[in-house]
C-alpha cells in the first residue's frame, strides 16, 4: 500500500488526484483550508474505495500551519510516498492594484510552501530511497502574466533543479505544467474566461492522469495535450520581448474586453427575447 499527500484537494486537480489516487489503492493525506468541505471529500472516496483518509486542515500561506504539514511529510510510521504540491489560487487585477498583503500570501502558498514541503518530503523519501514530488505549475510560468506567472516560473525551475538534485536516489521530482483547465480557479478570483475559446479549456481527469503517468516514468516536466506542449515549446523559445508583448498585462486587458463584448451581446439577445418571456398568456 502506498501513501499520497495531496495539498489544495477540496476542488479542481487536487480532487481530482485524490480520487484518481484512491482508485489506484493509495491512502491519502487531504490537506486544504476548508476542514467540513475535505472531510465530505474522504466521506465520498472511502465509499467509493478500499483506502484510509486522514484529512490535515491547513491555510499552507500561514507557516505554523505548514510546519504541521512538514511534519506529517517526515512522520516514518506511516510514510508518504508521493507528495502532489497542488493547492494554488490567482488574484483578480494587475500588480498596482492589489494589496501587498494579499500578494505576500498568494506567494508564501504558491513557493513557500512548495519549498518547505518539498524539502521535507524529499529529506524523508531519500532516506527511503524511493517516493515522487509532483508540484503543480503552470505554463502560465512562461509567460509575463503578473506574479502569479513568476511564481509558476519558480516552480517550473526550482522542479527542474530538485530533479537533478535526485538523480539516482529513487526519488524523482515532476512539474505539471497545465494551461488552462476547468476547475474552481477563475471562478474564486472572479477572473472572466468568457473570451477564452471553449477548444483552449483542458478537463481536469485528463491534466491530473497525464501528470501522474509522466511522474510514473520519472519525467521532469509534464505538459498535457498536444497543444499546450507545442504553445509551450514556442513560448519557451519565443524572444522575451515577444511574450512580454503577447501575455503581458495588455493581453489580460484584450481577455477582459472580449469577455465584456460576449456578455453585452448576451445581455442584448436576452433583451430580444423579453416580451415572449414575459407572455402571461
Ligand atoms: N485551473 C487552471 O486553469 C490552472 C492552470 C494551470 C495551473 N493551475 C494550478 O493548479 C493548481 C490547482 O488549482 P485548480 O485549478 O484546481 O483550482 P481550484 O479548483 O480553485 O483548487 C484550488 C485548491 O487549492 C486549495 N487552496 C487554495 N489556497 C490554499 C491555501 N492557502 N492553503 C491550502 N489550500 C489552499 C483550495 O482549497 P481550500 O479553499 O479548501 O483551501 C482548493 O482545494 C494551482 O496551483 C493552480 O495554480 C491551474
Amino acid at each position: 500500500m502506498t501513501r499520497a499527500l495531496v495539498t489544495g484537494s477540496t476542488s479542481g486537480l487536487g480532487l481530482e488526484f485524490a480520487w484518481q489516487l484512491a482508485g489506484t489503492g493509495h491512502d491519502l493525506v487531504l490537506v486544504s483550508r476548508d476542514e467540513a468541505r475535505m472531510r465530505a471529500v474522504a466521506a465520498q472516496i472511502t465509499d467509493a474505495h478500499d483506502v484510509q483518509i486522514e484529512v490535515l486542515p491547513a491555510d499552507l500561506s500561514d507557516r505554523a500551519r505548514l510546519e504541521k504539514v512538514a511534519l506529517r511529510l517526515t512522520d516514518p510510521v506511516a510514510p508518504i510516498d508521493l507528495l502532489v504540491n497542488n493547492a494554488g489560487y490567482g488574484l483578480r487585477g494587475g500588480f498596482l492594484e492589489v494589496g501587498i498583503q494579499d500578494h505576500e500570501k498568494q506567494m508564501d502558498t504558491l513557493m513557500r510552501a512548495v519549498l518547505v514541503l518539498s524539502h521535507a518530503a524529499a529529506r524523508t523519501m531519500v532516506q527511503r530511497r524511493r517516493g515522487a514530488i509532483i508540484n503543480v505549475s503552470s505554463l502560465a510560468g512562461y509567460t509575463a502574466a503578473g506574479p502569479y506567472a513568476a511564481s509558476k516560473s519558480w516552480v517550473t525551475v526550482f522542479t527542474e533543479s530538485l530533479a537533478v538534485e535526485l538523480k539516482g536516489t529513487g526519488v524523482t521530482a515532476t512539474a505539471l505544467l497545465p494551461g488552462f483547465v476547468q476547475t474552481e480557479f477563475h471562478e474564486r478570483a472572479a477572473i472572466s474566461m468568457d473570451g477564452l475559446p471553449r477548444v483552449g479549456w483542458l478537463k481536469a481527469p485528463f491534466v491530473v492522469e497525464q501528470g501522474l503517468k509522466d511522474a510514473a516514468k520519472g519525467q521532469v516536466l509534464s505538459i498535457p495535450s498536444i497543444t499546450y506542449r507545442t504553445a509551450g515549446e514556442v513560448s519557451r523559445i519565443a524572444p522575451r520581448r515577444l511574450m512580454r508583448l503577447l501575455t503581458g498585462p495588455a493581453w489580460s486587458a484584450r481577455l477582459g474586453r472580449r469577455a465584456l463584448r460576449r456578455s453585452r451581446r448576451r445581455a442584448s439577445a436576452r433583451d430580444l427575447h423579453a416580451p415572449w418571456q414575459c407572455d402571461d398568456s
